[in-house]
């Protein structure tokens, strides 16, 4: 076995220093399996934190359909292949509202700047709106949009931003908040379009999950919605960490959020690790689209990408995950709550399905020096975890949605010890 120092040392003269590793000591994965990954020294490490293998790491049924469709083959879309067409049906079959098209990438950041680009093309504008913490992807659109990293290049010129607010951290009366919130959006499409860029989008997570899960006031997302679109602007809904069942309650966040978005852009679970993305929207968006532009993307919607984000599927449906994760989220949630109720430095317990958080704060300030110690207290007790929000004072839980009964008290136990010690 290479050891960690030798390896950083080599991952600094290839890679680099600057892409980011978790942990004080990072930890070198060597194999995994379900919930569980193992280290290079032979530890096992039960993960609470991976949305990308969603179905589980290694999963039988993706590696075997990937294995024979990769054997049989892969083409580019501008061949006819019947499986592709499969995919497109039973993933557009999981929508409602009229989101009946679907156009493929290979990431989630190629889904959201193919959304922006279409949303430009609609409306003729290229003003965005986006909230003040959130990422969204690594293009140049992207970045200029990017509000949500510690180090990043600054904003564009048509970019505007909205603080979304947490009813949790807001002492005020609730439709205060609503207002204030409304307001700082008019003042962001008012100054849009006197600069002349018009609205072409407002780009968010229903969940606002790099913001931290904040409990918003009721109305909030319709409201932004509809002042969006009033502006003339699209909607669209980043589903990179919200989709695929992991509120438990929706198989898409914008329906657990109570919105109708016109865009949506998913990825990560999409292929359990296999790279796919895709933007789902309607038939009229689709053909304006592609009237207007020859649009093709070499490795996207591919058969082997069909075949293992049917294996996606079908896991999903036949283990039943979102309904498991809505039954275990809600188990975790009384335990996260009683944490809340024991830790005064436990704010709040916060969450849907297997997205859970636990809020830190000490004197009513952020505390993220405390969730950063708790994430290592987890760490040593052989459970992964991270944290998020603007402060990275939000524990976050969020495994893969495999994630079984039986797991769930190995990490609320480790949990419970890792917060007594702290
Ligand atoms: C909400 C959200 N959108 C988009 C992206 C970008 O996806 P990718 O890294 O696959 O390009 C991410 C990645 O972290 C994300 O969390």
């Amino acid at each position: 076995m290479t050891s960690n120092a030798e390896l950083i040392a080599r991952r600094n003269t290839t890679i680099g220093p600057y892409s980011p590793l978790f942990y004080n000591e990072p930890l070198q994965m060597v194999s995994a399996k379900g919930v569980w990954i193992t280290e290079a020294n032979g530890d096992r490490y039960l993960d609470g934190y991976n949305n990308v293998p969603h179905v589980g790491h290694s999963n039988e049924r993706v590696v075997r359909a990937l294995c024979e469709q990769a054997a049989t083959l892969n083409i580019n879309t501008r061949y006819l292949n019947e499986r592709v067409v499969d995919y497109s049906e039973r993933l557009l079959s999981t929508f409602g509202h009229g989101l009946d098209r679907v156009f493929y990438g290979n990431s989630g950041s190629e889904a959201n700047e193919l959304a922006l680009r279409i949303a430009r093309q609609h409306t003729g504008a290229t003003g965005l709106i986006v909230s003040d913490y959130s990422y969204h992807g690594t293009t140049i659109s992207l970045a200029e949009m990017t509000t949500g990293l510690k180090t990043r290049e600054p904003l564009g010129a048509h970019v505007r931003t909205l603080r979304i607010p947490d009813l949790d951290r807001d002492e005020r009366p609730e439709a205060e908040v609503l207002a204030d919130t409304l307001a700082q959006l008019d003042a962001a499409i008012e100054s849009l379009q006197e600069a002349g860029f018009g609205v072409s989008a407002c780009l968010f997570d229903p969940l606002f999950s790099t913001e931290g899960m904040p409990r918003l006031p009721e109305g909030l997302v319709a409201a932004i919605v509809a002042r969006v679109r009033a502006a003339g602007g699209l909607v669209i809904a980043d589903e990179v960490q919200s989709g695929f069942g992991r509120t438990g309650t929706h198989m898409w966040g914008h329906d657990y959020a109570g919105m109708v978005p016109d865009l949506v852009t998913m990825g990560k679970p999409m292929g359990n690790g296999h790279p796919m993305s895709a933007v789902v929207t309607s038939e009229a968006m689709l053909d304006e689209f592609g009237s207007h532009n020859e649009f093709f993307n070499t490795f996207a919607g591919n058969p082997v990408s069909a075949a293992v984000g049917e294996a996606v599927l079908l896991e999903m449906e036949e283990e039943q995950l979102m309904q498991r994760a809505a039954t275990l989220g809600e188990r975790a949630l009384v335990s996260f709550r009683e944490f809340a109720d024991r830790h005064d430095f436990v704010r709040t317990a916060k969450g849907s399905g297997l997205f859970l958080g636990l809020d830190f704060a000490i004197d009513g300030k952020p505390a993220p020096q405390l969730a950063k110690q708790v994430v290592e207290a987890m760490k040593q007790r052989k459970v992964l975890i991270s944290r998020i929000g603007r402060d990275e004072s939000v524990l976050k839980v969020r495994p893969p949605l495999a994630f079984g009964p039986q797991e769930l008290p190995v990490l609320l136990e480790a949990l419970d010890n890792a917060l007594s010690e702290v």
